[in-house]
């Protein structure tokens, strides 16, 4: 990442704005649901982790976390399992949780690449009950674009691409869940599952603003429809 100390807005790379309202937005979701039952899929600082398990704590729930790195000895905690592997290991994943038990809420801040961040939607989704939420994570790029404080030509086409991804994702699925964005630091999708259909492919978004048409109306000037 490009360091750029001169930005206008420098004081804004710190977690407090980058991390706290992404969690506070998921919070107000899932506060108060009793008896909550979370699967995380990235642990690292354990900083969603704890908001899970503060969470867990008063509602009586229950959070598994998997990470591809080991994390077990980040909490101590009756409320929570975690699982050393990568969350594409299916089969294994399978073997440790109990499958029949859904999930309230599922958090996906593992891999951010947008063919990760889809297949492991795919899979997971069905152990997700209905009115049951995924929140991804990363799907704004703002403060990556180019001069600004967090400059970085990867994280800004990433999140792009997942932003797309998602979009895409819910164009195939509009009558099987809600879709929401929140940009607050780094972005939040918020996806809330409506019936038990499972998740059709997505559905590609035909843009016509870069189309012959709308080419010709930069010389051509329409007044706009009212
Ligand atoms: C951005 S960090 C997670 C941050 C964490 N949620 C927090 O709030 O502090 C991403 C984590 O995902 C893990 N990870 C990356 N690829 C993974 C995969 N395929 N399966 C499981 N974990 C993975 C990394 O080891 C890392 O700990």
């Amino acid at each position: 990442m490009k360091k750029n100390n001169n930005h206008p807005l420098k004081h804004l790379n710190h977690l407090d704005f980058l991390y706290t309202p992404k969690l506070n937005y998921i919070k107000k979701f899932i506060f108060n649901i009793e008896g909550i039952n979370i699967l995380e899929l990235g642990v690292m600082h354990g900083r969603s982790t704890k908001m899970f398990l503060d969470i867990c704590k008063k509602n009586k729930g229950h959070l598994i976390s998997i990470d591809i790195d080991n994390y077990s000895n980040l909490y101590n905690d009756s409320n929570w399992t975690f699982i050393h592997s990568s969350d594409d290991n299916f089969d294994f994943i399978k073997s440790k949780i109990d499958i029949k038990k859904k999930f309230d809420v599922i958090y996906i801040d593992s891999l951010h690449e947008p063919n990760h961040v889809k297949k492991v939607l795919y899979f997971y989704y069905k152990y997700l009950k209905i009115n049951g939420r995924v929140f991804i994570d990363d799907i704004n790029w703002l403060p990556y674009i180019k001069n600004s404080f967090k400059d970085s030509e990867y994280s800004e086409t990433i999140n792009r691409k997942t932003f797309n991804k998602i979009l895409e994702i819910y164009n195939g699925n509009l009558e099987n869940i809600e879709l929401e964005f929140s940009f607050s630091g780094t972005g939040n999708a918020n996806i809330k599952k409506l019936n038990e259909s499972n998740l059709k492919e997505p559905l590609k978004i035909i843009n016509r603003l870069f189309g012959f048409r709308n080419f010709l109306r930069f010389f051509f000037r329409r007044n706009p429809k009212k």
